[in-house]
């Protein structure tokens, strides 16, 4: 993140907030998550949000790329959930900073799919909100950012692990655990492919399809949890290591864990099993699953050219790069 001053504009006659955020995508651990156990979160820079914010117009005005009206003072039902969400991280950061304006005018620039394990609902109320903080002349700690984006994830998906607060606004891979995120320095960076399924993902299902199973039958759900703890501290290491075919490996059976806990769809095996006959070294599905996204670990520059084709000719709708200077 950088300082404060490069995002407002305080000693004009017309201050501006910016903040900025970016997709992210988990390459380990996401259900376990919400059970304590470890997780390994990505920055995925080339899908980025950009928020503006000034004091202009009449009332509190938001444009986004999924709505454009008014802010109301209070929350309505029934909106669609990507405005509920918007308007909620302009509502709660207003209230943080004890201010109620006259006017208030909110632009997001830039686009992540949302639904699709990118943490696009975490990313919109980061952005919104460091935007519309920097406008009133106030830096958040990340303390303050994280639970104001908490805030609009619960609305999101019921009860949120904290990964996605940290892991949109964080420029670095993260080792996330107990609620502590640990930048991971990395002298190999993985090529890794984040491929969408084009249809939504379920996330506050999946976690409560996952609740469930837990509570039917806690001793199988244990042992996979466990698995998936043990599948993350292996992973961190051979990243650590830049040992890609283990981590290709680790990949797959966090795969095979995640349809046992139910979080599965076809779709997602189908670009799983192509990534695999490409030559990946690792396929699994990413974030909540039923349904979104999936991620492939490429050996190399070339294989990874052979991925994005496979992956298109399945039927994946959009593959993007995640590590930096990708020309996928
Ligand atoms: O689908 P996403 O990007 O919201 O990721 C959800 C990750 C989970 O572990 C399934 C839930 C959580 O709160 O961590």
């Amino acid at each position: 993140m950088g300082t404060a001053s490069e995002f407002q504009i305080l000693d004009s006659d017309h201050p501006r907030g910016y903040g900025r955020t970016h997709a992210k995508m988990i390459l380990l651990g996401e259900h376990s998550v919400v059970y304590g156990k470890p997780a390994i979160a990505f920055p995925v820079h080339s899908l980025h949000l950009r928020a503006e914010a000034e004091f202009r117009g009449r009332g509190w005005q938001l444009i986004t790329p999924f709505y454009a009206g008014e802010v109301t003072k209070e929350p309505e039902g029934s909106q669609p959930l990507e405005r509920i969400l918007a308007e909620t991280a302009v509502r709660n950061t207003l209230r943080l900073l004890g201010s109620e304006p006259t006017n208030l005018h909110v632009t997001v620039t830039g686009y992540i799919p949302p639904a699709r394990g990118l943490g696009s609902s975490a990313a919109v109320a980061g952005a919104i909100s460091l935007a519309v903080a920097r406008l009133h002349g106030v830096e958040l700690s990340s303390e303050q950012r994280f639970h104001l984006v908490q805030s609009v994830e619960r609305v999101a998906h019921g009860t949120p692990s904290g990964l996605d607060a940290y892991a949109t606004t964080r420029g670095t891979p993260i080792w996330f655990h107990e609620g502590i995120a640990t930048p991971l320095a990395l002298d190999t960076v993985p090529r890794l492919l984040v491929a969408d399924t084009g249809i939504q993902g379920h996330t506050a299902e999946a976690v409560s399809k996952v609740r469930r199973r837990f509570e039917s039958d806690e001793a199988a759900v244990t042992d996979l949890l466990t698995d998936a703890e043990r599948i993350a501290r292996e992973g961190r290491d051979a990243l650590q290591l830049g040992q890609i075919s283990e981590l290709g490996s680790l990949m797959n059976e966090a795969h095979a864990v995640l349809n046992a806990l139910g979080v599965g769809d076809r779709r997602l095996d189908v670009l799983v099993e192509a990534a695999l006959r490409a030559g990946a070294a690792g396929a699994k599905l990413t974030g909540g699953g039923m349904g979104g996204c999936m991620i492939a670990l490429a050996p190399d520059a070339h294989t990874e050219m052979q991925l994005v084709q496979a992956l298109t000719q399945v039927g994946a709708t959009a593959v993007w790069p995640v590590h930096d200077g990708g020309d996928a």
